[in-house]
């Protein structure tokens, strides 16, 4: 029946060449917005593999939203939170918490630090939740959580807040979710 309306309303209306919308032309189109607001927990993407991540290698990925970008890496030794059989896997935001310069290329896997970022200076402990080591932030890097399956590292979440955002999860386009959630 619906249909049927909908195919009499896309006709045009004799004599004044109006033609109606269909009723999905009527449907606004899905908007942002409205995509991040089923974004209500973390979801648990792949993110890295345990075979591939060799002892200083740095990789970086984005997570929970497209454009927010962490890196991922293998330092000397074990780490709080780490994964791997050496605890020696982490991954944390790649934004400075001072004032939001990015840190991702300054990461030194051997010195398990962050930093010197190149704004202000701060450095970042990674293997202590990155902690302020020195510098003008006082906030800790935020640490992505990981998990290990089968040799397959995912991030499941992230323990602070990504400079710039009121709420990790919003304010953007969700990441596309691994197929078991
Ligand atoms: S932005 Fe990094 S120390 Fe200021």
């Amino acid at each position: 029946m619906l249909g049927a309306v909908g195919t009499a309303g896309a006709a045009s209306v004799a004599g004044c060449g109006f033609q109606a919308p269909t009723a999905e032309e009527e449907s606004p189109a899905e908007s942002p917005t409205e995509r991040v607001a089923r974004l209500d927990r973390y979801p648990r993407i792949l993110v890295g593999s345990v075979g591939d991540l060799g002892d200083g290698d740095v990789e970086t990925f984005e997570y929970p939203l497209e454009g927010t970008r962490n890196f991922l890496t293998r330092i000397e030794g074990e780490a709080w939170d780490g994964v791997g059989s050496d605890g020696d896997i982490v991954a944390y935001n790649g934004l400075c918490t001072h004032m939001g310069c990015s840190v991702e290329g300054l990461v030194d896997p051997g010195q398990e630090m962050a930093g010197p970022c190149s704004c202000h200076y701060t450095t970042f402990d990674l293997s202590k939740g990155g902690m302020v080591v020195s510098g003008a932030a006082t906030t800790d890097l935020p640490q992505v959580r990981l998990d290990v399956e089968d040799g397959d590292i995912y991030a499941t979440g992230i323990d602070g807040l990504v400079y710039g955002y009121r709420n990790n999860l919003r304010d953007g386009t969700p990441i596309e979710a691994a197929a078991e959630e």
